[in-house]
């Protein structure tokens, strides 16, 4: 099918259903400028002293976590970003009972600021971060407004709730994003590379025959996808005239 079918194909079912499940990555976010990590402009194709899977990893977290405060504040948290289109489209699709949950890699909290209230983040969030001894609740303010590494009032190093690399992906949010993706009538999987595990393999639970895949550059799904849209995630989502 070509891009042009399969994009009028895909607008009509997403106007049909009424149980669709949205799963997506970093390339959802970079139209409200927040930069990918596998593009060529991607956060990963930057030169760092440490690549970043290094940096992100929990061992260097507890090894150095004054260098990964430096990079997380400087390449993780985006203040200023907004929803971009994709991501309010989804809210109001949610609103009108047509999607059931949005299952996403990233960690900007974007979906909730649109509106979105079904979020499963199989990655955490910058919101959320935890003192390491004590266990204490901290919003991000926690960290943009303090520098070096932010301590809890016991004294213990506060961790974004963020998984790291060598860090297991939560099993209840796991859980509830299986179950979404199970039921689903309509999968559409969109910005993201596929390229990190477990999160890409959630997509095997899918058992349906519309997988919509909307993404800049081509995935290892493609050949899976029954449509596969290789067109800026903000542009098609503009054309669902909800
Ligand atoms: P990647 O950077 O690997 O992939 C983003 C994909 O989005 C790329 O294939 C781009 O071509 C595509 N893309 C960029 N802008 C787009 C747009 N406007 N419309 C459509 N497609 C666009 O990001 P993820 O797949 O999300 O993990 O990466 C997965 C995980 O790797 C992240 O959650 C992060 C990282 O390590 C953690 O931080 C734990
Ligand atoms: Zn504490």
């Amino acid at each position: 099918m070509t891009n042009d079918n399969a994009l009028h194909e895909f607008i009509k079912l997403v106007q049909k259903s009424d149980n669709i499940v949205f799963f997506g990555g970093a390339g959802v976010s970079t139209a409200s400028g927040i930069p990918d990590f596998r593009s060529a402009k991607g956060l990963y194709n930057e030169d760092n002293l440490f690549p970043p899977e290094t940096i992100l990893s929990h061992s260097f977290f507890l090894e150095h976590p004054d260098i990964f405060y430096d990079f997380y504040r400087q390449k993780m948290i985006y203040l200023k970003a907004k929803p971009n289109t994709a991501h309010v489209v989804l809210a109001k699709l949610e609103q009108q009972d047509k999607l059931m949950a949005v299952v996403t890699q990233n960690i900007d909290g974007l979906h909730q600021m649109a509106g979105s209230k079904r979020v499963f983040e199989l990655h955490g969030s910058i919101y959320n971060n935890h003192c390491l001894k004590c266990h204490k609740f901290y919003g991000l303010d926690k960290i943009t407004e303090t520098s070096g590494v932010p301590r809890c009032t016991c004294g213990g190093v506060i961790k974004p709730d963020v998984v790291l690399y060598e860090e297991p992906l939560d099993d209840n949010i796991v859980r509830a994003a299986i179950g979404s993706i199970r039921d689903c009538d309509l999968m559409i999987v969109a910005g993201t590379s596929l390229a990190v595990y477990p999160a890409a393999g959630l997509i095997n639970y899918y058992s349906g025959n519309k997988l919509c895949l909307i993404n800049l550059s081509a995935t290892p799904y493609d050949s899976m996808a029954n449509y596969v849209i290789h067109q800026p995630i903000d542009k098609v989502f503009s054309l669902l005239d909800i």
